[in-house]
């Protein structure tokens, strides 16, 4: 075990744009129509296109109305879904986005709403032809109160740059992922996305302050509060965060902004038994208490990976499961004490037999490019069945054995890895292209596994297109009835994002 060292934080802003879009522009095959694949998807009932809505676009935005070239808007980061919308719109202002939903709603012509179109569930794209709204050139800071750390910012700021931008004021983003580099702050809101802080920060629905979304006829619902306290009626940002682009086009986001941490460190350690990483993360909360910001473990097939298809080497020996322990605080000696505290004594009763703790910038960046770099190494195999759940630690890694006894030498890998430390386990199946076989072979019985469990067949993610149908696996019918009828009322004439989230009503 190298000796344990303080490092400042740094920031793995740069590499991780490098990387996204390195892997966004590097996979160009086209991806089979999400209307062929999918064929029991009806279109609904809605407009198409017309050269007069064009020239209306055109009024309303003029030269960001975008006819040519689309296949980046139309097609998911996974390469699973595609769809054929014709159209492209990209506001810059709530005012803009309210003119074209008015006018798309009166023409019933259906729209989704688009970010950095990092989303892995199909939310992001079209089905059929719908008109996509891409936040891109919404991305101005509005306000920041420095003291009470209250940011406040347009819907298409990507997660990265807000990021830089605190840390000018010693803040920084309660929310952190590997596709911050290219992922949008409204797109983030909409799907209630999760990620690697959210262990110490806790989730979006408690850091968001307030939000400003345009609704399906285009009304502003101005909820904008900057408030930490606001007890007035009923709390309906609350609704938007991860209502993945169904109830309106959120354009405006208030954030609580904790301090910057001044020292991180990150340990990387073997564990024999899936059992030893829950005891190791037991340990950890016992031990580090309020310097653990991140924990999250990985399989040694998803090492296998790593090295495979991502020529990333192992700073360890091997192992059947590893974790990463983040620390970071305002006071490094006092951190160093605790890590060190912690460390000896998962060492010394035997719990860890090998690791390593990262004592600058690049080996710190190494480690997190090894877990967070796991997606896009994932698609180097070819198709990637990608799933997302909460589960009760005491059936989490579970989950994944069955799986690989399930499907046998069908697929290429199966592989889990997550953020362990918030019951979340990512499971991924691989195989050279998509194959219904194995997707039968799949689903719907990993989703029945989990729902046996009381998990949830979507712990971050989201339902987006491909999972809707399942959402009784989560949720009762009662639930679903009362989603619906919510949705009617915010979007009656159903133009916002259709066939997501919810079946079909
Ligand atoms: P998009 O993909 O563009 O859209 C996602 C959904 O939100 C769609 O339904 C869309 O219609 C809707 N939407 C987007 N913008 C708006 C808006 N302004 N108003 C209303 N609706 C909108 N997720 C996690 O939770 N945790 C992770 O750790 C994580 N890691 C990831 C790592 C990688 C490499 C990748 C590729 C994805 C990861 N994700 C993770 C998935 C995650 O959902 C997205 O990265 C992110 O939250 C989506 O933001 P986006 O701007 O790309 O949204
Ligand atoms: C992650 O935690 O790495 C992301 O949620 C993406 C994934 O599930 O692969
Ligand atoms: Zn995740």
């Amino acid at each position: 075990m190298n000796s344990v060292k303080r490092c400042c934080i740094m920031n793995r802003t740069v590499l991780q744009t490098i990387l996204v879009r390195q892997f966004q522009t590097s996979t160009r095959r086209l991806v089979e129509l999400t209307s062929v694949r999918y064929p029991n998807v009806k279109r609904g009932q809605y407009g198409i296109v017309q050269n007069s809505d064009i020239a209306t676009f055109e009024r309303l935005l003029p030269g960001r109305v975008l006819t040519d070239s689309l296949e980046g808007y139309n097609t998911d980061w996974l390469k699973t879904c595609r769809g054929a919308s014709q159209v492209v719109l990209r506001p810059k202002s709530t005012e803009e986005v309210s003119g074209i939903l008015k006018y798309c709603n009166e023409k019933k012509l259906a729209v989704v709403p688009q970010g950095g179109n990092t989303g892995l569930v199909g939310g992001s794209v079209p089905v059929f032809d719908e008109i996509v709204i891409s936040t891109q050139l919404m991305n101005k800071i509005i306000s920041l109160d420095e003291i009470s750390g209250t940011l406040v910012c347009q819907a298409g700021c990507v997660l990265a740059s807000i990021e830089d931008y605190l840390s000018n004021y010693k803040l920084t983003i309660p929310i952190d992922l590997g596709a911050k580099g290219s992922c949008h702050i409204g797109g983030n809101v909409a799907t209630n996305a999760g990620g690697v802080r959210l262990l110490r920060y806790g989730s979006l629905h408690g850091n968001v302050l307030g939000l400003e979304a345009v609704l399906a006829d285009g009304e502003v619902m101005d909820c904008l509060s900057t408030l930490r306290k606001d007890n007035t009626g009923y709390d309906l940002k609350q609704l938007f965060i991860g209502s993945e682009g169904t109830l309106g086009i959120i354009t405006a986001v208030s954030l609580n902004c904790p301090q910057k941490p001044q020292t991180v460190s990150v340990a990387f350690l073997g564990c024999q038994s899936f059992q030893t990483v829950l005891d190791v993360f037991k340990e950890s909360r016992h031990r580090l208490g309020e310097v653990l910001s991140a924990f999250e473990f990985m399989d040694s097939q998803s090492m296998t990976l790593v090295k495979e298809n991502l020529k990333l080497a192992s700073p360890i020996e091997d192992f059947p499961y590893y974790v990463l322990i983040e620390t970071s605080g305002s006071n490094g000696s006092h951190d160093e004490e605790k890590l060190n505290d912690f460390l000896e004594h998962v060492m010394g009763s035997g719990l860890v037999e090998d690791g390593t703790v990262a004592t600058e910038l690049t080996k710190i960046q190494h480690i997190w490019s090894m877990r967070e770099r796991l997606a896009e190494g994932l698609l180097h195999d070819g198709y990637c069945y990608k799933y997302d759940v909460s589960l009760p630690l005491s059936s989490f890694y579970g989950l994944v054995e069955a799986m690989r006894e399930r499907l046998g030498a069908m697929v290429t890998r199966v592989v889990g890895y997550g953020h362990v430390g918030d019951g979340n386990l990512h499971l991924n199946l691989t195989s050279p292209e998509y194959s219904t076989e194995v997707m039968d072979k799949i689903e719907p019985f990993l989703y029945d596994w989990v729902a046996e469990r009381k998990g949830s067949i979507s712990a971050e993610h989201g339902l987006g297109f491909k999972k809707r149908e399942f959402i009784y696996h989560s949720k009762s019918k009662s639930a679903v009835v009362l989603m619906k009828q919510i949705k009617k009322t915010f979007d009656p004439n159903m133009i916002l994002n259709p066939y997501k989230v919810l079946p079909d009503f």
